[in-house]
């Protein structure tokens, strides 16, 4: 059954021949004002001026509302029991994030059942769904050994195609100081147990978790169990990571914090892409990512949440382009760029982040006219519907809208 969405004010496809400012700084940024779109088979059939729609079997009214790709979340940590809001509410009151506090939803991760982390994971798959958010990534990294590691990526690929392998978090308390032996085992039995079940691999290559040597050792055993490399790079301060990503031709960089002007030059020059996180920054009181810089050096910038318990416990990929807007200077059409396209590309997808002819129709359409009000209104649940692969998913609209 064909579907024909009409009366949108403003469609955001992010296609080649909707972005005539592509070069003026628009990021790919494309959108058409007036506009309708057909989606059949899962697939998005059609785009262009409503007066030029072509039938199909159902009309959907957008009532002068904005229709958006639905976003692309590129960093999330999922897999975990517990509860750590006491360590943010100390935080706020002015203690730094430690990488530490990993350990605590550790130790409540293995404690718990699957039934428990099965309903974690579904409650927030769902939270990002009714936030417009139709592709996520899902990372392991709070089971830290070989039985919680296979249970972390096996239930992570039953909300997501988008597994992601982080054997490679911090030394879990069993190891005490043996950094070496602790990697040994994320690239031996325990990467041999989750490499099936996983894409990508991780390390949060950072002081306090694995420095340079180890996360290259971790990226290339990973690589060549078949998965792609992923990096937490200079979250808490300068360091190696956003090298060591680059060389090991990453998918993305994350979190990209604290960059040097070799480790930009190194992100424009490559194909890692630069994934951005200012909830994070956000929520642990650090710096901004300096997005400008990356941008204006031609760097491919993604947004993503990093949704976990410890440094930033938000689903909100509207909060994360908001952030980038008001605290990271971006323009509304380079954040929401980054988060549709730009998360795409950090997860080597053609096929989401953007609703050009053939793209999957994942798509999000909201209660204001333009993509502008998603940094406009922040805080401001503005997600009428949302379709992902054609389907109708969720659908909180007003009644005038039909
Ligand atoms: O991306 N940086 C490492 N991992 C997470 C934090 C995890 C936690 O604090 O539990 C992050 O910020
Ligand atoms: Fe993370």
């Amino acid at each position: 059954m064909s579907t024909l969405i009409t009366n949108i004010a403003e469609l955001v496809t992010n296609a080649p021949e909707h972005a005539p400012h592509r070069a003026a700084g628009g990021a790919g940024f494309g959108a058409l004002t007036r506009a309708a779109l057909v989606i059949d088979d899962a697939r998005v059939a059609w785009c262009g001026p409503a007066a030029q729609a072509p039938p199909a079997d159902e009309v959907v009214d957008a009532g002068g509302r904005a229709v958006l790709p639905g976003f692309v979340d590129s960093h999330a940590h999922l897999v975990f029991a517990g509860d750590r809001s006491a360590e943010f509410a100390a935080r706020m009151a002015g203690r730094p994030y430690q990488a530490g506090g990993i350990v605590a939803t550790v130790e409540a991760t293995r404690a718990a059942s699957d039934a428990q982390l099965r309903a974690v994971l579904g409650k927030l798959a769902a939270e990002m769904l009714r936030q417009g958010t139709t592709t996520f990534e899902c990372k392991s990294g709070y089971g830290l050994d070989v039985e919680n590691e296979l249970r972390s990526v096996r239930l992570a690929g039953e909300v997501t195609g988008e597994v992601t392998y982080l054997g490679a978090h911090v030394v879990p308390p069993e190891f005490g100081d043996d950094l070496g032996g602790y990697v040994d085992l994320v690239c031996g039995p325990m990467l041999a147990a989750c490499a099936p079940h996983a894409k990508w691999v991780d390390v949060f290559c950072e002081r306090g978790a694995f420095g340079a040597d180890e996360a290259r050792k971790v990226l290339a055993a990973g690589r060549d169990a078949g998965l792609i490399p992923r990096v937490h790079a200079c979250q808490l301060g300068p360091g190696p990571g956003v090298q060591v990503a680059v060389e090991a031709g990453a998918a993305s960089a994350d979190h990209c914090t604290y960059l040097s002007d070799d480790d930009v030059a190194a992100l424009a020059s490559s194909g890692t892409v630069a994934t951005l996180l200012p909830a994070v920054d956000f929520s642990t009181r650090q710096a901004y990512a300096d997005a400008r810089g990356l941008l204006a050096a031609g760097a491919t910038v993604a947004l993503a949440t990093d949704c976990n318990p410890g440094s930033c416990f938000t689903s909100s990929m509207a909060l994360c382009v908001a952030l980038a807007v008001r605290e990271m200077g971006m323009t509304t059409q380079e954040a929401v760029w980054a988060a549709t396209t730009g998360g795409a590309r950090a997860l080597r997808r053609t096929d989401v982040g953007h609703l050009g002819q053939g793209a999957r129709a994942d798509l999000v359409l909201l209660d204001a006219p333009s993509h502008v009000y998603l940094a406009y209104r922040p805080g401001v649940p503005q997600v009428a519907a949302v379709w992902r692969d054609g389907d109708l998913v969720f659908d909180a609209r007003p009644h005038s809208l039909g």
